[in-house]
């Protein structure tokens, strides 16, 4: 088995987190790590801030902090954000702290203008006499000159979705300082994507991808790839690695220096060398692979730049596959219809006020998996996750789980009862044989990325135990057969074992208290059984103590309508 390198998108560090995050990138890749690791793979996950930009100077020039300081303070709250979810990253770095982040990308950037890939083109651009600097588009606005439409961006028009530059944008005005903006001729450096078509279908044809990602991707293919530009006048970011003037006072692209992020990520987690191990070990060599996750709007830039740029330089593997998830939207339980999470429009339900109103992380996550949006777009509503709340998890898990261990403590004492194998009978049987056959099930949608599906089975199962324990009602055979009740209590507690140990990637919390609870011996710290997932399955022997129940799910009260 190969070394996995996963990365999940670098966030941009001018904001929170909120659920769409989460949901589209972050905890898929989490699950799918926490599962590699149980299942004895060496794996790194890689993450850290996105710094660069116009995004995070437009935050700072609203929020009156320098772009520095607002990468410092939104990377810090999201790391916390993070933590708090139990998101596993082995490194969460920044692309403005990571010291070897800009020597990394200039490095790059040389490689391919050594090669000759760059194409030098001058163009017109808005440009501010006052802060004497050059207006990106979104620190423009002015009137669409094909509709007539106020107060739009240099990029296009929100009205009629024309595409506006300095020729068909008026009357326009600089953001930055409320003045009137002139054009000035710029140069920048150009990737001709048309150039890299062969290796991005080649790229193409063995890479994982998801069906829509691979339909979305075949469409941009066919209408041919075009030239962009991978520098910026900005005075924000990496500057541009090139003695002659027209170089002076750009920077690299963001797009250009993020995705390098994930290596010089792993640069400085592991070194370059000296010391052992290395981050080339990883990005360089045939023993490993990579996996980024993102979510829908970052499909182009990692799969036909970055696979465009990492082609051009040469030296670095490209990616075995990325997992590409759709956007989360969101419906209220007082409005009709479901919208895009938003900001500005106050849609969002932020991780930062989740954790601190106490929510529960591993209900969060059990949640978000259940609408994953690995299809196609869902919905995310507040009600709906109190509802699962109660039914699957308070109701389906925890209820199953504390009524098998306290009739059990209650009845034959703090250890696991003796169980005669020999001796089942049709139900016991048949629910036996799910228990064996759900582990596979459960790496089978894993390993085809299917977390949604993935979870469903360890619940289908869960719901199969409460039919189990109903239909063979313990608590009425125990007045005249003993062997019989012992053995419906075994057999439960090998199932909310199993489901413990496959709920690990999922619920990491929960599933530890459930196993230490099952088999206190060999949990460990968060829960991990320092065992592989296929002999963790074993079950909890005749005669291994049971821990003390405790209530694992919280019932929520749902706010009646
Ligand atoms: N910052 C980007 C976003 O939030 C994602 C960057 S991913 C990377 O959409 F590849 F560039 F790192
Ligand atoms: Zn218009």
């Amino acid at each position: 088995m190969k070394k996995l390198l996963v990365t999940a998108a670098l966030p941009y560090s001018n904001g929170r987190l909120h659920v769409g995050h989460i949901a589209g990138c972050y905890l898929p890749a989490d699950i799918y790590v926490r599962y590699q690791r149980l299942i004895g793979r060496e794996v790194k996950f890689v993450c850290g801030s996105d710094d660069h930009g116009v995004a995070i100077v437009l935050t700072s020039e609203k929020e009156g902090r320098t772009p520095q300081e607002t990468a410092r303070h939104y990377h810090d709250l999201q790391e916390a954000d993070f933590r708090g979810l139990g998101i596993s990253f082995d490194t969460f770095s920044s692309t403005s702290q990571n010291p070897c982040h800009a020597p990394r990308s200039q490095d790059f950037f040389l490689r391919l203008h050594e090669q000759g890939f760059f194409e030098k083109h001058s163009s017109r651009q808005f440009y501010d006499e006052e802060r004497e600097m050059f207006l990106p588009d979104r620190f423009v606005t002015g009137t669409c000159s094909f509709c007539g439409a106020v107060d739009q961006n240099g990029d296009q028009c929100e009205n009629c979705g024309k595409v506006l530059d300095v020729d068909t944008l008026r009357d326009a005005v600089s953001v930055v300082s409320g003045e009137p903006a002139t054009v000035r001729e710029t140069v920048h450096w150009f990737l001709d994507l048309g150039r890299f078509e062969e290796k991005v279908e080649q790229w193409f044809q063995s890479a994982f991808l998801r069906d829509q990602t691979r339909a979305f991707l075949r469409g941009l293919l066919g209408s041919g790839l075009v030239k962009r530009s991978m520098t910026r006048d900005l005075s924000w970011g990496i500057p541009v690695p090139l003695k002659e003037k027209d170089a002076e006072g750009k920077v690299l692209y963001v797009w250009f220096d993020a995705p390098i992020g994930y290596i010089s990520n792993t640069e400085e987690l592991l070194g370059s060398g000296e010391a052992g191990e290395s981050f080339e070990q990883w990005w360089k060599s045939d023993d490993a692979e990579i996996l980024h996750f993102i979510g829908e709007d970052n499909t182009i830039f990692h799969c036909l730049i970055w696979i465009a740029m990492l082609s051009a330089e040469g030296s670095y593997q490209l990616p075995a596959g990325v997992v590409v998830n759709q956007f989360l939207n969101i419906q209220f339980q007082d409005e009709e219809e479901e919208q895009k999470i938003s900001k500005s429009r106050g849609t969002a339900v932020w991780i930062g006020d989740y954790l601190e109103e106490g929510g529960d992380p591993d209900v969060l996550r059990y949640y978000l998996t259940t609408i994953a949006p690995e299809k196609a777009r869902t919905v995310y509503k507040p009600e709906d996750l109190l509802q699962k709340n109660n039914a699957d998890l308070a109701n389906t898990l925890g209820n199953f789980v504390n009524r098998v261990v306290s009739f059990s403590r209650k009845y034959y004492g703090p250890e696991v009862p003796a169980c005669d194998d020999a001796s089942f009978d049709d139900i016991d049987q048949a629910f036996a044989a799910h228990r064996e056959r759900v582990g596979a099930a459960v790496s089978a949608k894993l390993d085809a990325h299917e977390y949604r599906a993935a979870l469903e089975e360890v619940m289908e199962f869960a719901r199969a135990g409460n039919r189990y324990i109903d239909e063979k009602a313990p608590w009425k055979t125990r007045k005249e057969d003993e062997a019989t009740t012992k053995r419906t209590l075994v057999l439960c507690m090998r199932a909310i074992h199993t489901i413990a140990v496959l709920l690990q990637p999922f619920l990491p919390q929960k599933s530890g208290e459930m196993l230490a609870l099952l088999w206190p011996e060999q949990a460990s710290g968060e829960g991990r059984v320092e065992k592989p997932w296929s002999e963790q399955l074993n079950a909890p022997p005749s005669g291994s103590p049971l821990g003390e129940p405790v209530i694992l799910f919280q019932k929520k009260e749902l706010n009646a309508e």
